[in-house]
């Protein structure tokens, strides 16, 4: 099925959708977005996704923005497919106005939807764990705001790929791990699930959030902490979560093994717990398009 948009409230193809090179999403990258996952045509977090959207568009002080507007969008897009295993890409920019830095006295806001099945190319990777590189993490100050702005994620995205691994866990000049390019990460150490703090160096992964909550509801003890690069022969278990990712082991780190080089069992039992969500959300009909 070929990918449908909406953009600023029109649908058609995403082949055939255009902006204009004005646009401060293109000179500046001066824009916002968000990632869903459609699980059976119902899309997956998105009171979360939503709430984090609104987090970036106060943050870059971009007005003017209707996000229940937004959400019925998305939802008549992911239905008009009708899309059932899908990714759904939202992004907002300032507008199209003359090319000058500081904000446009009058701008309108660019709201393009896109959805696009999704053929899920992880599921054995999730069985037998994932190899990931470290990257110096040379992005800004503002992590905690998706932005488009991507070449630091790029770059050690592109780092990881060249060394055959799915994804590059980025750190600080000091060794400290933040998160992955386009992921989240967590480490199992005494027992206990540990994860980095919520601040402005790491974007708050929806994925990440609802894993930590499913594992204290399983009675799992989940703690902010630090991991430096050095450290990391020191963890039991690793894993990413993601839109797309999921819950995903780490057996390998720079060529390295992560304890036994095998899943471990924390891990394991989160994806379970994970799967059974999704399932959840999938057969529960009062959940209703609109999802978690
Ligand atoms: N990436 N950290 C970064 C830097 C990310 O870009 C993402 C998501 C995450 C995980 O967030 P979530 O669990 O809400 O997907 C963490 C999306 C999928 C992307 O850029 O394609």
């Amino acid at each position: 099925m070929e990918p449908i948009a909406n953009l600023n409230g029109r649908q058609l193809p995403l082949a055939e959708a255009r902006i204009s090179v004005l646009d401060r999403g293109f000179l500046f990258g001066d824009a916002v977005y968000e990632v869903l996952r459609i699980y059976s045509g119902k899309p997956w977090l998105l009171q979360a996704h939503w709430e984090r959207l609104r987090h970036s568009l106060d943050a870059l002080r971009i007005r003017g923005v209707d996000l229940d507007r937004l959400r019925q969008r998305l939802l008549a897009t992911i239905a008009a497919g009708p899309f059932q295993e899908a990714i759904a890409y939202v992004q907002v920019t300032r507008g199209v106005a003359p090319r000058a830095h500081a904000f446009p006295a009058e701008a309108t806001p660019t709201e393009l939807i896109y959805v696009q099945a999704y053929h899920d190319t992880h599921a054995e990777m999730r069985q037998t764990g994932a190899a990931v590189v470290t990257y110096p993490d040379i992005r800004w100050d503002r992590c905690d705001v998706k932005s488009t702005n991507l070449l630091g994620n790029v770059l050690a995205a592109q780092a990881a790929q060249e060394a055959g691994c799915v994804e590059a866990l980025l750190y600080l000049p000091d060794g400290t791990l933040t998160e992955g390019s386009h992921t989240s990460f967590c480490w199992v150490k005494g027992g206990i699930i540990w994860a980095t703090p919520q601040g402005s160096s790491i974007l708050l992964g929806t994925t990440r959030s609802f894993v930590t909550q499913l594992a204290r509801g399983d009675g799992l003890t989940v703690r902010d902490g630090t991991l430096r690069r050095e450290d990391l022969g020191t963890v039991a278990e690793l894993f990413l979560t993601g839109t797309t990712s999921e819950v995903m082991p780490v057996v390998q780190v720079d060529g390295r093994p992560i304890a036994d080089g095998r899943p471990g069992p924390v891990t394991r039992r989160l994806q379970e717990l994970y799967r059974r969500a999704v399932g959840e959300f999938v057969a529960n009909p009062a959940e209703g398009a609109g999802g978690r």
